[in-house]
């Protein structure tokens, strides 16, 4: 959903300020500008949700710049959970590489569209709505995701809640999620920054 470019590419140059459409082309460009080496993993995903995420966006991979795709490589130690987030400027589709994973996402209306996909099964999210991942399987899993834009953008509900800083006031959070301060405390701190 990125604009379209108006010219064959280009490469964005990080270290200028970035403008309204991405960043300012850089000049002397070369094949290396256009391949990335990022996305095969494999990852450590001993972490708390048991998932980690390699991004190809305009960021890691400038040469994206003004094309409107980003790809990422998402993998899943047994049990592990991609949290519930969401892209404010891109649809997503995915695939299964590997493993089992109960994939999801909701709809404005609040309906869950959920399914247990296999390797060489595609999903799609689109674009803003909440969605989750979640390794069913016994052994690790992996997927490919891929964007319709060089930087979709993640709001990670569990992070952007309780981990901002600065804090979300708990007068907020209580009355958001009909609960205590005790509650709100422990979530914050479990995402402390
Ligand atoms: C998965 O949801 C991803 O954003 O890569
Ligand atoms: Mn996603």
């Amino acid at each position: 959903s990125d604009s379209d470019p108006l010219q064959d590419f280009c490469v964005g140059d990080l270290k200028a300020s970035p403008s309204i459409n991405g960043f300012p082309c850089k000049s002397g460009v070369s094949a290396s500008d256009f391949f990335f080496s990022g996305l095969g993993g494999p990852l450590n995903t001993s972490n708390s949700n048991g998932v980690t995420v390699a991004p190809a966006n305009v960021l890691t991979f400038p040469g994206l710049n003004t094309l409107g795709i980003a790809m990422n490589n998402v993998e899943f130690a047994p049990g592990g959970v991609n949290p519930p987030h969401s892209h404010p400027r891109a649809t997503e589709a995915g695939v299964v590489i590997e493993g089992s994973v109960y994939v999801g996402f909701l709809t404005t209306n609040n309906t869950l569209f959920s399914k247990v996909i296999n390797a060489g099964e595609m999903f799609v999210v689109p674009r803003g709505l909440v969605h989750f991942q979640w390794n069913v399987g016994k052994v690790k899993a992996r997927l490919i995701t891929a964007f319709n834009s060089q930087l979709p953008g993640a709001a990670v509900l569990p992070i952007t809640l309780f981990g901002s800083f600065p804090e979300i006031p708990n007068a907020v959070l209580t009355k958001a999620f009909r609960t205590d301060d005790a509650t709100v405390d422990k979530l914050k701190f479990n995402f402390a920054v």
